[in-house]
């Protein structure tokens, strides 16, 4: 199995919560919620620390707590979908484990989000066309991080954790 942590990059909507809880539990480590690692040190939900504060700070706390699991035991880290837009997050995830990207299309993910209020990047008017604009801006750089990439369109959660734990033991 991978050394460092298994980090699961990709789009809203692409499963990487739910996927990483799986993950865990299959391979025997902890799951890591990294919007949680910012809403507990910042005290807010995300949708408030974009309302109040934009989304700049936000970025600055979400590397703040990426860069805090460096101390912490090998995990499997479901990261928000716009933590690949830094170079140096980048970096880091590259330095700090194994990175999966979980692929999906913009109009499967949005069926799987329903409810965008919780995104505050989809939640204006317009949502389907920023999800499309969003994912095709961001496709690449998902890839560039990416040691494994796992299709989930029309895969249930399951169905995808199986194949990101098989991917992961080819993986040194
Ligand atoms: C974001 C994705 C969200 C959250 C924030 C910004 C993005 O996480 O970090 O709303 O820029 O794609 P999820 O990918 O878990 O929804």
């Amino acid at each position: 199995m991978t050394k460092g942590h298994v980090f699961l990059v990709g789009f809203m909507g692409s499963g990487k919560s739910t996927v990483a809880r799986l993950v865990a539990a299959a391979i025997g480590r902890p799951s890591v919620d990294l919007d949680e690692v910012v809403e507990l040190s910042s005290g807010r939900p995300v949708p408030e620390i974009f309302a109040e504060d934009g989304e700049e700070a936000f970025r600055g706390a979400e590397t703040q707590a990426l860069l805090s699991l460096s101390e912490q035991p090998p995990s499997v880290v479901a990261c928000g979908g716009g933590v690949v837009l830094r170079p140096e997050n980048r970096a880091a995830l590259k330095r700090m484990g194994t990175v999966v990207f979980l692929s999906v299309s913009a109009a499967e993910a949005l069926a799987r989000i329903g409810d965008v209020s919780t995104r505050p990047l989809l939640s204006g008017a317009g949502g389907a066309l920023a999800a499309t604009a969003l994912l095709a801006a961001r496709e690449g750089l998902y890839r560039s991080v990416a040691d494994v990439v796992v299709d989930t369109e029309g895969r249930t959660p399951d169905e995808v954790a199986e194949a990101v734990v098989a991917a992961l033991g080819g993986v040194s």
